[in-house]
């Protein structure tokens, strides 16, 4: 059978299941949220000598305004710093961070951090880690149908594509937390992504478990719309 990839290029990783994490054990949620972000370090180091290139991960939603004013701050705290703090390590790693979604909205001072990540992981050519930031899938669409309407160019499935805030696609989705939706994720991107669903909470994914969905990718069939057959036979 022809199968995907050993290895997918680009991952993305909806990674729930942080306040069930804190919960169990009777901590604030923002200690889940903690070990969410060492999880991540954890991932991201295992990426690079698995040969993943890209890996995409949703870090704050639209949505997720929605949520106790203490949490969102909480958030917005604690990633303005785990960023600042991580850079150094990325720098050494060949890791470029980009972030993704409607930044302009975010507090100032995060604005600024993340902004200056970028410029210093710039020259990164080993991984390129998007994180995903006040991002729906939605909003990603619109915005892009907006940017082509506002340059007068036509509504086509290539610009639409080339227009968005991520224009790749990922390979494999995986959502940790045991939870089985896109949730408003990278609704365009993941078109013909394989999806790969874990029990883990966040926190609890590490290297194993990483492995365990790399290796059920590898064996998937993509047919992107063909027959076994045509795959098969190469074409
Ligand atoms: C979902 O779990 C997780 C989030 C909304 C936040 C994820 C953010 C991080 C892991 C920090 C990332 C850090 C950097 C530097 C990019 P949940 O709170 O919905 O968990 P639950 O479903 O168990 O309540």
């Amino acid at each position: 059978m022809a199968t995907a990839p050993a290895v997918p290029h680009h991952i993305a990783i909806v990674m729930d299941g942080n306040g069930r994490w804190a919960r169990r054990r009777l901590l604030p949620r923002i200690v889940g949220h903690q070990r969410g972000v060492d999880a991540l370090r954890r991932c991201v180091r295992a990426c690079q000598p698995r040969g993943v290139e890209v890996l995409t991960v949703f870090a704050f939603s639209s949505e997720n305004w929605k949520r106790p004013p203490e949490e969102v701050s909480g958030l917005m705290e604690l990633l303005g710093k785990a960023v600042a703090r991580e850079v150094p390590e990325m720098q050494n790693n060949g890791v470029r961070l980009r972030f993704i979604g409607h930044l302009a909205a975010l507090p100032e001072g995060l604005q600024r951090t993340l902004a200056q990540a970028e410029r210093d992981t710039a020259d990164g050519d080993k991984l390129t880690l998007n994180v995903c930031l006040n991002y729906g899938g939605r909003w990603d669409i619109v915005q892009a149908a907006a940017s082509l309407a506002a340059r007068g160019e036509a509504i086509t499935e290539g610009a639409l594509s080339g227009a968005l805030a991520l224009p790749s696609a990922p390979d494999l989705l995986i959502r940790t937390g045991g939870e089985q939706r896109i949730s408003n994720f990278l609704l365009w991107q993941c078109a013909y992504s394989e999806l790969f669903f874990s029990s883990y909470l966040w926190p609890d994914f590490d290297e194993a478990a990483l492995d365990e969905a790399i290796a059920d990718f590898a064996a998937r069939e993509r047919r992107f719309g063909k027959t076994s057959e045509q795959v098969q036979g190469g074409a």
